[in-house]
């Protein structure tokens, strides 16, 4: 864990930011059910445990990753040092606000609903979508699927 001075006090990196992301995106994190930073950050590294063990390769592999609809960072906050490209796009604003302000290896960019996403053809060789699917009706899952799989490397990872 990262530590840092400020106000003459000692304060631990990801602990301080996870208080922040709950308090400055509340909404979103109670979109995921959880309203507590300890809750907050043991689901993001349950879910990074999760995705190693079901990807065909390590984590650490991948060149470049997509995480579709960051939200505030559940998931992306577990990258931080992670050596290629982490892109995370939302629809919300004020989520990708926060990422881009907050978690500075996040490549971030806020996308319209129902739109083309912003990237080149099989520029991915992973994509991340923690429940987000779960939250579309069938017509835009079936969009996103596409546009997922025009983005992504063919072969590669969807999780
Ligand atoms: C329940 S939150 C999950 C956020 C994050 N994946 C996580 O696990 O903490 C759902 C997120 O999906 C985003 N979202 C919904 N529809 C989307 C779309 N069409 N494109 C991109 N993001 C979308 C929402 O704005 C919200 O941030």
């Amino acid at each position: 864990m990262a530590a840092s001075e400020r106000g003459g006090r000692l304060r631990i990196g990801p602990r301080a930011r996870l208080g922040s992301a709950v308090s400055a995106a509340g909404a979103d994190a109670s979109h995921v059910g959880l309203d507590d930073v300890k809750h907050f950050g043991a689901h993001g590294a349950d879910i990074v445990r999760a995705l190693a063990t079901a990807s065909p390769r390590p984590l650490t592999d991948y060149r470049d990753l997509l995480d579709f609809g960051v939200g505030v960072g559940r998931v992306a906050r577990v990258f931080k040092g992670f050596e290629g490209a982490y892109a995370g796009v939302d629809v919300d604003a004020d989520n990708i606000a926060w990422v881009a302000e907050r978690l500075p290896w996040v490549e971030a960019a806020k996308t319209e609903p129902g739109a083309a996403l912003p990237f080149s053809d099989a520029r991915f060789d992973a994509v991340i979508s923690v429940s987000v699917f779960t939250h579309m009706n069938e017509q835009n899952q079936l969009f996103y699927l596409d546009e997922l799989r025009r983005v992504t490397q063919p072969e590669r990872s969807c999780s």
